[in-house]
């Protein structure tokens, strides 16, 4: 579908997210020819700066972030340039928002985007004044970049703010997880296939790992990151997302309401946590010194600006359940952290053991069937299967069926802010969070982080360079199983 002529607003214009993914990704449509030739991007910040400097701050910081550097070609990324306008604004106060009134252009044909890639405790002060200054027109879209509150409250009050400018379809709630090609490919999977289908229940699944694990540290965002931990900045996003995709029942269609009510009742549907029931399922960890690569990295309490007692966890793994029909009693692991051994993004979606083995083989030598589903660093599918091994004898052995998704289709591959921001620019709201969607996911988190709040004890240590705590290893093996690649056969 075609993009018509835009005036993208970046709120946080000069920051780290826009410099770092928001230009490259609209650089990288520009190059592939769909941005419509008069479209406009204008960067709003609180720092005085005359165009021409912008632009060199732009060359200088944006550039480099380009992922596909071969696409660098000095004529393009000039004209890409042209394209953006700098201006000056205190966001809190609708006086200085003049420039941009008078900027904007007034055609209801033209699409208008306000992207608010600020800290969330200003949304609702841009919100009012660009009502204000009637900016916020009915047919203008409004984007929120994560951390969308820290808790349910929080979550709440954007809503709130953001929905007495805003209609709900006017609001696009940002989850870049959502944005990424497997995720996407995970709905084609399930929903284009008739074969996986029948088999993704309770009868056929034993359980399914979730693990978004980083090499990075918290690097110079100690000031957010201390503030939230990991189970705020990723799992209570990012992974519940994927946990929702996994686990949904079919929608209807792709409309944004079928999957968005579809991940909804995931939502509701997870198991609570107790305060005994989290102790239990929840390990959560804090990174010491150790090794990335070969190269020695601080514990967290020792980065710049780190209290030296920080409680802040920067590794969650828990067992996490839902209430329904389909999957009751199956468990569902969900980890992430900083600093571990590998970067890596996988669902792990294990099938039951074989019931019984006509082989001269015990059931217990078959691997179980498992479908790998990886996001990061490449981007795949496998299946594990039983295969007979070559020669006279009948053994069986895992065989792994393999799909690289780069290799299929040999087309370019979009990141995952690139098409994100084309869905916004289309007005498609699919891959975007609804403002219940993301109250039900901190209504239950919130019980963990009120929790911890009261609980004197730190987080459980682990080594930088590793897979988490020993306590991560041990609350899926008291199911009898192991993290994926702690069951792999080493090299
Ligand atoms: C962000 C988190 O949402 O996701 C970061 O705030 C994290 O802490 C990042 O590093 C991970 O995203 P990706 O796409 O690199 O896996």
């Amino acid at each position: 579908m075609a993009i018509s002529d835009f005036d993208l607003v970046l709120f946080g214009g000069s920051g780290d997210l826009a410099m770092r993914k928001l230009l490259p990704a609209m650089y990288a449509r520009d190059v592939a020819s769909d941005l419509p030739a008069s479209a406009r991007i204008i960067c709003v910040g609180r720092d005085k700066m005359p165009q021409d400097e912008f632009l060199n701050f732009v060359d200088s910081h944006s550039k480099q972030h380009i992922k596909d550097q071969d696409s660098v070609d000095e004529n393009k990324w000039q004209h890409f340039l042209e394209r953006i306008t700098y201006i000056d604004l205190d966001a809190t106060d609708a006086d200085t928002f003049g420039p941009l009134v008078e900027v904007l252009r007034k055609d209801d044909a033209i699409t208008r985007v306000y992207y608010l890639a600020t800290p969330p405790h200003l949304f609702a002060q841009i919100c009012d004044n660009l009502a204000a200054t009637g900016l916020a027109t009915p047919s203008s879209r409004v984007v929120l970049e994560k951390p969308l509150g820290r808790d349910l409250e929080s979550a709440k009050q954007i809503n709130l703010d953001v929905g007495k400018v805003f209609a709900e379809s006017q609001i696009y709630r940002i989850d870049h997880y959502l944005g990424k090609e497997t995720v996407q490919n995970l709905l084609a999977l399930r929903f284009g296939n008739v074969l996986f289908e029948p088999l993704w229940r309770r009868e056929w699944i034993s359980d399914v790992q979730i693990t978004i694990a980083e090499k990075i540290g918290v690097g110079n965002r100690l000031g957010y990151y201390d503030n939230s931990g990991a189970l705020r900045d990723m799992l209570q996003n990012h992974l519940l997302q994927l946990l929702c995709i996994v686990a949904m029942e079919p929608p209807t269609s792709i409309s944004p309401d079928a999957v968005r009510d579809a991940k909804l009742q995931v939502l509701r549907s997870l198991k609570r946590f107790t305060p005994t029931t989290l102790a239990q399922n929840i390990v959560r960890g804090q990174y010491r010194g150790g090794f990335v690569d070969g190269k020695a990295v601080p514990s967290y309490r020792d980065e710049p600006d780190a209290p030296k007692q920080s409680k802040t966890e920067t590794f969650v793994a828990m067992k996490a359940e839902i209430d329904t029909w389909r999957w009751a009693g199956v468990p569902f692991y969900l980890r992430t952290g900083k600093r571990m051994a590998d970067r890596l993004a996988e669902i792990v979606v294990r099938f039951k053991q074989i019931p019984h083995s006509i082989f001269n083989q015990p059931t217990s030598s078959f691997q179980p069937n498992s479908l790998v589903i990886r996001l990061q660093p490449d981007e795949g599918l496998s299946l594990n299967l039983m295969a007979k091994t070559p020669g006279d004898s009948m053994r069986l052995k895992q065989a792994e069926l393999e799909l690289d998704f780069r290799e299929q289709f040999k087309a370019p591959r979009m990141e995952a802010y690139e098409r994100l921001l084309l869905d916004v620019l289309r007005g498609q709201l699919t891959l975007f969070m609804r403002g219940d969607e993301l109250e039900a996911a901190w209504e239950w988190v919130e019980p963990i982080l009120d929790h911890w709040e009261q609980d004197d004890t730190a987080p459980v240590p682990y080594a930088s360079g590793t897979w988490g705590p020993a306590a991560s290893s041990a609350l899926i093996g008291r199911d009898g199983l192991q993290w994926r690649e702690e069951a792999l056969p080493e090299d």
